[in-house]
C-alpha cells in the first residue's frame, strides 16, 4: 500500500492549484466573441440600443469588498426584444466583465467595443431569438468613477470604512452594466452582501437596522432611470422623523442631522399639497461623510446629502426642499436627455422655492432666490465671455461631458423662466398647469420640445407668447422679461456693504439680525481692495475664519484669498482638506490659482487633499490646475 506523504500531498495540491488557475483563466478569457460586431454609435451619451430593446427590470446581486475596494457579482437584465434585434448593447466603463449567460443557462457570445473617452465601452451581447434574461457577471475596478471608498479616517466615527455611489449623470455604467441614458426607465431589485458590521442602503426599499447575516434585499418597484441607482454602505444608523420619513447617518452625526431636518415632514406635506401626492412611499435622507461631491442627490426614496448643510441652525435646509422637489421634477417626470437638464433642475429650483415659501414664508424664500439670482448673474457674466452657447436652457452637449451643462443656467435661469410664466398667467393657473404636467408625464421622460408642445396645447396666449418662450429656451443670456426678486433684507445688507467699501470702516456693519444668508450676501458684496485693512478687525469681531458654517466659510475664504489675508490660511487649508463638495472647492481653487503664490498653495494642498475627493470633484479641480497659467 502506498501512503501519500506530506511532500506528495503538497505537490498534488500545488498541481491542482496550477490546473485550477489555468482553467479559471481559460474560462475568463475564452468566452465566445460576437460573430460580427454591429456598428456602434453614441446617442445621448449612450451606446445602448434602447430604441430596439426595452429594459424592463434589473436584478443586482453584489458583494461589497472593502479590502479590494470593488463590487462583484451579477446584473440580470429582463428585456423585451420587440424588434428582434440580434444584439443587446449596454453601456460600461471601467467594468471587468467575467461572463454573460442567457436565460439562466446558455453562455452568450459577447464583446467589448473600443474605449471612447467619457462614454466608455459598449458591451455587445448576442441574443437568441427568444432571449428574455441576460445575466452579466462582472466586477468594478478600483478607480470606478461613481464609487467612493473611504478609509475609516475619512469618516466621522474613524472606525469603519464607508462607500457610496454617485451615478448622475453618466457614471452608473462604472458600477452597473446598463442602458445608461435617462430616456430608459426600469424597475430594479437587489441583493447586497457586506461585512456584518455595516448597513447597506439603496435608492429603494431600505432596512433600518443591521442584521446578523450581512445580506440585504432591496426592491424599487417604480421605474427609474439608471442615474438614480444608488448604493451606500457603512456604519449607518436610522432615526425616524415621521411615519414616512427619517434620517440615516453615522451614529456620531445622527442626532444633529435629525434635529436639523426636523421640518422635513412639513416640507413633504407642503410639496404634496402643491403638486400632487408623493409617489415613492418613504422619503429618507442619508447624510454622508464630507467627501460627497454634491450638496445633495435625489436618489429616489433616499436623498444623499452632504454634511456641510448641517449648520446647527437649520439655515441650509433648503437643500432638502430641493432634493425632495426632485421626487416630482426629475424622478417622476425625467429629462429625456442631458440637453434637457433644465427640465429637471429649473423645475426643481422653482418647486424648492415654493416649498420654502410654504414652510418658512415669502420673505425668506425671496431672500434665498435673490441670492441664487446673484450667483446666476455672476455665471452669466463669465459664460457670455467663455461659452455663450451654454447660457441657453436647451443645451448642446454633443461630444461633450454632460457635466459641462451643470451650471446656474439650468438651475436658476430655468427657475426664473417658470417664475416669469407664473407672473404672466397668475399663480392659480400656473399651478394647475404644473399639476397637469406632472400628472400627464409621470413615470415618463420629456424633451424640451415636448414640454413646449404640451404648454402650447394647455395654456392661453399662444401664439403670441411663442417668441418669448423661444427666447428663454433657445437664446443666450437672460431675457428682459426676467422677473426681479426683491429681498428687503438683502437690500439692507447691500447698502451696508456699500458703505463699508466706500468708508473703509466697519461702522455701518450691524449684524444684530444676521442669518447665514445675510452673511453670504455681505461677504459677496465686500470689495477685497477696499476692505483689505479691515479683515483682522472683522475676523476678530465675528470669528469668521473659525466659522463652522460651510457657506459662510466659503465666501469668507474667497474674500481672504483676494484680500491676501494670511491669518485665514490654516483655516482655508483645513477646509479644503476636509470638504469634498465641488460647489465649494471649485471657486476656492479658481481664486487661489490667480496668483503664482496662490497657485503653489493650491497645488500643494491638492496633492494632500485629492485622495479624499470624489472623482467628480477631483477631475474638476485637476482641470483648473492644468488649465490655469499664472499671469
Ligand atoms: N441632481 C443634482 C446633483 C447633480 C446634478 C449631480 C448633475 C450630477 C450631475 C442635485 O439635485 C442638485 O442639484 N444638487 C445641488 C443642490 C442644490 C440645493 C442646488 C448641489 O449639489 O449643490
Ligand atoms: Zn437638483
Amino acid at each position: 500500500m502506498y501512503y501519500l506523504c506530506e511532500f506528495d500531498m503538497l505537490q498534488i495540491l500545488s498541481r491542482i492549484t496550477v490546473i485550477a488557475v489555468f482553467v479559471v483563466s481559460i474560462a475568463s478569457c475564452s468566452h465566445k466573441n460576437v460573430g460580427k460586431m454591429p456598428v456602434l454609435s453614441v446617442k445621448n451619451h449612450s451606446f445602448s440600443n434602447y430604441d430596439s430593446i426595452t429594459l424592463k427590470h434589473m436584478y443586482l446581486s453584489l458583494k461589497v469588498d472593502f479590502d479590494q475596494r470593488i463590487l462583484k457579482g451579477k446584473a440580470v437584465l429582463e428585456i423585451d426584444n420587440h424588434s428582434n434585434c440580434h444584439y443587446l448593447i449596454l453601456d460600461t466603463r471601467q467594468l471587468v466583465i467575467d461572463d454573460v449567460l442567457l436565460d439562466d443557462s446558455v453562455s452568450a457570445a459577447w464583446s467589448l467595443g473600443e474605449e471612447v473617452p467619457i462614454v466608455g465601452r459598449a458591451l455587445v451581447i448576442e441574443l437568441g431569438p427568444k432571449t428574455r434574461k441576460v445575466a452579466v457577471y462582472y466586477e468594478t475596478s478600483k478607480d470606478a468613477e461613481a464609487l467612493m471608498w473611504l478609509s475609516p479616517e475619512q469618516t466621522l466615527g474613524k472606525k469603519h470604512p464607508f462607500m457610496f455611489t454617485q451615478s448622475q449623470a453618466i457614471l452608473a455604467r462604472t458600477w452597473v452594466p446598463c442602458m445608461d441614458v435617462p430616456a430608459v426607465r426600469y424597475t430594479y431589485s437587489a441583493d447586497i452582501e457586506c461585512d456584518k458590521a455595516y448597513l447597506p442602503l439603496m435608492s429603494a426599499s431600505n432596512n433600518f437596522k443591521k442584521n446578523t447575516t450581512g445580506k440585504y434585499h432591496f426592491e424599487m418597484p417604480q421605474p427609474i432611470p439608471s442615474y438614480l441607482m444608488a448604493l451606500a454602505v457603512g456604519n449607518i444608523e436610522f432615526q425616524s422623523l415621521s411615519a414616512n420619513s427619517g434620517v440615516f447617518a453615522e451614529p456620531e452625526m445622527l442626532k444633529k442631522a435629525a434635529a436639523e431636518f426636523s421640518e422635513l415632514p412639513a416640507m413633504i406635506d407642503a410639496a404634496g399639497k402643491l403638486y400632487g401626492e408623493y409617489a415613492w412611499g418613504r422619503y429618507d435622507v442619508l447624510v454622508l461623510p464630507p467627501s460627497f461631491p454634491f450638496g445633495g442627490m435625489e436618489n429616489p426614496r433616499l436623498t444623499f446629502a452632504t454634511p456641510t448643510v448641517i449648520a446647527g441652525d437649520k439655515s441650509l435646509v433648503s437643500l432638502v426642499a430641493h432634493e425632495l422637489a426632485h421626487s416630482w421634477s426629475g424622478n417622476l417626470v425625467t429629462n429625456r436627455t442631458w440637453e434637457d437638464f433644465w427640465l429637471n433642475e429649473g423645475f426643481t429650483v422653482y418647486f424648492e422655492d415654493r416649498i420654502m415659501e410654504a414652510v418658512y414664508g415669502k420673505p425668506y424664500a425671496d431672500m434665498l432666490m435673490a441670492l441664487s439670482v446673484g450667483e446666476l448673474n455672476h455665471t452669466l457674466e463669465t459664460l457670455m465671455k467663455d461659452g455663450p452657447g451654454d447660457t441657453k436652457l436647451k443645451l448642446n452637449l454633443k461630444n461633450r461631458n454632460p457635466d459641462d451643462g451643470v451650471s446656474d443656467i439650468a438651475y436658476v435661469k430655468g427657475a426664473m423662466f417658470l417664475k416669469y410664466l407664473e407672473g404672466l398667467y397668475g399663480r392659480k393657473v400656473f399651478d394647475d398647469f404644473l399639476n397637469a404636467y406632472f400628472n400627464h408625464f409621470k413615470w415618463q421622460t420629456v424633451t424640451t420640445e415636448e414640454f413646449i408642445e404640451y404648454f402650447k396645447s394647455h395654456m392661453s396666449k399662444w401664439p403670441k407668447i411663442k417668441p418669448e418662450l423661444d427666447a428663454w429656451i433657445y437664446e443666450v443670456g437672460l431675457p428682459a422679461s426676467c422677473p426681479k426678486i426683491v429681498s428687503v433684507e438683502l437690500n439692507r445688507v447691500e447698502a451696508m456693504a456699500n458703505s463699508i467699501n466706500t468708508e473703509k470702516s466697519l461702522k455701518a456693519l450691524d449684524t444684530a439680525a444676521f442669518t447665514t444668508q445675510h452673511w453670504m450676501h455681505l461677504l459677496r458684496h465686500l470689495e477685497a481692495d477696499s476692505i483689505k485693512d479691515l479683515m483682522p478687525e472683522m475676523d476678530k469681531a465675528y470669528q469668521l475664519s473659525a466659522s463652522t458654517n460651510s457657506e459662510i466659510q466659503c465666501d469668507w475664504y474667497l474674500l481672504c484669498i483676494s484680500a491676501d489675508y494670511k491669518a485665514a490660511d490654516p483655516y482655508l487649508e483645513a477646509y479644503l482638506m476636509s470638504v469634498g463638495r465641488r460647489k465649494f472647492l471649485e471657486p476656492l481653487y479658481e481664486r487661489l490659482v490667480l496668483t503664482p503664490e496662490g497657485k503653489e498653495k493650491a497645488l500643494r494642498i491638492f496633492r494632500k487633499a485629492s485622495g479624499g475627493y470624489h472623482a467628480v470633484s477631483r477631475n474638476t479641480i485637476k482641470e483648473i490646475l492644468a488649465r490655469t497659467t499664472v499671469k
